[in-house]
């Protein structure tokens, strides 16, 4: 009887502790010391030189630091969870995918970036190899499980460190591990992010196509500085909005008349086809709430008179959000920012009739929001999914001031990270709202005399 209850209370105490290793998400709040994970020098200085250098470079290594993460955290996400209960979460939150090693350490908020703490490591090389799985059955919220110690996982077996010691893991090289951190779910239920979802419910998943095919390409090269090339290094690129190169091309945009020959007062009608041929994912996808892609169509003719083509309504429900208008949003900043009444900021920045492909996140109040966490609900996902071909059309009546003779008509579609009059009330760096060209192409017509 003795021993029973020993055995039971040795096998419940097991339970417990391994429990403890095992939490993830919110529970994984202060369950690792700062010493617990080394630091990216100790790995990139004089073994993956290659490896640190491209880390370095992407967001990855700036997921805490770089200006706009610190403006939202500390500007809205900080002040809106001391005011508002049900979003006090976040002021912890954001951190498990930002600043892991800061929650892990239970250091909330973390240092500001100029403080030069360890929060500023960002997304580090020891925080990705010594996560393990994943708990639950969805990735998402940080619900990594985080086990660091002398055990780096990788994706070969027989590999030997004089530093470390080394396992194969197949986790790491599943798309699940990434989704972790690249699906995001709001206090209210929403999915505010959906990287990974939405690969996983697209074609290249069904292809066996990973997400670190495109973002952390195979190529001849080192993994260890002074040791021979392998055909195979997995480079860690990270590459995606912050890189106009990744970006571009993104789409292809074909436009087509439906006619060759008209006159002043026809109607000329353009379709725009835009077919996705390089995301995974939907493009724009990830911090959807703030991405802006924009169709601009024009007509110049043979005097140089440049006339805008607004795109031709579809009537689906929702679709105010898809084209651009003056109109006012972004009022629940107003909590956090101590503005009473807020009337809100221009929605969208861009010319008005243009076509913007997006997912608007909508406030408690049904207001577009680009506060994620504040997401109650969302109106109509008009983003072009991945190998998905949008069609748009664009009835214009030839105005009599037209000039005789060809007749130009080109469509640019545009990427923006952040909206321009985001970008400016909240004194965030202009280079956020930069536009980058996805793509453009041109066609003519005749404008007979
Ligand atoms: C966001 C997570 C993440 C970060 C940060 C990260 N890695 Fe990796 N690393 C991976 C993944 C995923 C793989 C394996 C890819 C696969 O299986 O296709 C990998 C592979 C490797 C490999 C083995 C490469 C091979 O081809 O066998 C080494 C070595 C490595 N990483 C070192 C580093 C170092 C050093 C850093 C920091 C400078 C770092 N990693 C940062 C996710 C990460
Ligand atoms: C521990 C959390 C975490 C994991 C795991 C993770 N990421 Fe990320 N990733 C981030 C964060 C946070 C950022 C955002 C940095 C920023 O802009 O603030 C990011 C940024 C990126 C970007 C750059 C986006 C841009 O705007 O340029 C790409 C691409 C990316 N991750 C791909 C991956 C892939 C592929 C994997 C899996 C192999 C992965 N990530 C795993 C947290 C993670
Ligand atoms: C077939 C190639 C391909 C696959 C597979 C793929 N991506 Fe991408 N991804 C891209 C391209 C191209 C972009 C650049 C366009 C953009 O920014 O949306 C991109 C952009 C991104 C961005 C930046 C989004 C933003 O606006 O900040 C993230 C993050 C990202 N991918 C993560 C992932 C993750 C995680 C997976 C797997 C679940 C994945 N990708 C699978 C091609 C791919
Ligand atoms: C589940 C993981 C996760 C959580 C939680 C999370 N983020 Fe992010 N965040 C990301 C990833 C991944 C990206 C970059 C890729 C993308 O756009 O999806 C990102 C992008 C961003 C960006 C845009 C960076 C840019 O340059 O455009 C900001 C700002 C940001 N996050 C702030 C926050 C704040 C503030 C919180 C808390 C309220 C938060 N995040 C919570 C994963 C997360």
């Amino acid at each position: 009887m003795k021993t029973l209850s020993v055995l039971l209370l040795t096998l419940m105490l097991t339970a417990v502790l391994t429990g403890q290793q095992k939490k993830a998400g919110d529970d994984a709040l202060g369950t690792h010391p700062y010493d617990a994970f080394e630091k990216p020098k100790a790995c990139g200085t004089a073994c993956h030189k290659d490896f640190y250098q491209q880390w370095q470079q992407a967001m990855m290594s700036q997921a805490y630091t770089h200006h706009w993460d610190e403006i939202e955290y500390f500007k809205l996400a900080v002040p809106h969870a001391e005011k508002d209960p049900k979003v006090a979460g976040v002021k912890a939150g954001c951190n498990g995918c930002h600043a892991p090693l800061s929650f892990m350490a239970g250091d909330v908020p973390p240092p500001k970036p100029e403080a030069n703490s360890r929060a500023n490591e960002s997304v580090s090389c020891d925080v990705c190899h010594t996560i393990t799985g994943f708990a639950g059955d969805t990735p998402f919220n940080f619900n990594y499980i985080s086990e660091p110690g002398k055990i780096k996982y990788g994706r070969r077996d027989g590999v030997v460190s004089p530093v470390h010691e080394t396992r194969k893991l197949d986790f790491i090289s599943n798309p699940d591990f990434c989704g972790t951190c690249h699906n995001e779910k709001s206090p209210y239920g929403v999915w505010v992010k959906s990287t990974h979802l939405e690969w996983r419910d697209g074609p290249y998943a069904k292809e066996g196509v990973r997400c670190h095919d495109c973002h952390m390409t195979k190529a001849e090269g080192q993994i260890v500085s002074l040791k021979p090339k392998v055909p195979d290094a997995m480079q860690h690129l990270f590459h995606g909005a912050h890189d106009p190169g990744k970006v571009r091309g993104t789409i292809e945009v074909r436009i087509h008349p439906d006619g060759r020959e008209v006159e002043p007062g026809d109607k000329v009608r353009f379709t725009v086809a835009l077919f996705n041929q390089k995301t995974g994912h939907k493009f724009p996808t990830g911090s959807a709430e703030e991405r802006m892609v924009w169709l601009h169509v024009e007509a110049r003719d043979a005097k140089g008179t440049v006339y805008h083509l607004p795109v031709d309504k579809k009537g689906f429900t929702g679709e105010e959000y898809t084209i651009a208008a003056n109109t006012l949003a972004y009022q629940d900043m107003g909590i956090p920012l101590n503005i009473p009444d807020f009337k809100g900021i221009q929605r969208d920045g861009v010319p008005v009739g243009d076509r913007i492909f997006r997912l608007p996140y909508l406030d408690p109040q049904g207001r577009m929001t680009i506060m994620q966490w504040n997401t109650a609900s969302q109106a109509v996902d008009y983003r072009i999914g991945p190998r998905e071909t949008k069609l748009e059309t664009f009835t214009w009546s030839v105005p009599g001031t037209c000039a005789p003779g060809p007749l130009t008509v080109k469509a640019t579609l545009n990427f923006q990270k952040l909206p321009t009059p985001v970008t400016e009330f909240l004194g965030v760096p202009m280079e956020e709202a930069e536009i980058i060209e996805v793509n453009t192409h041109s066609t003519s017509v005749t404008i007979l005399p």
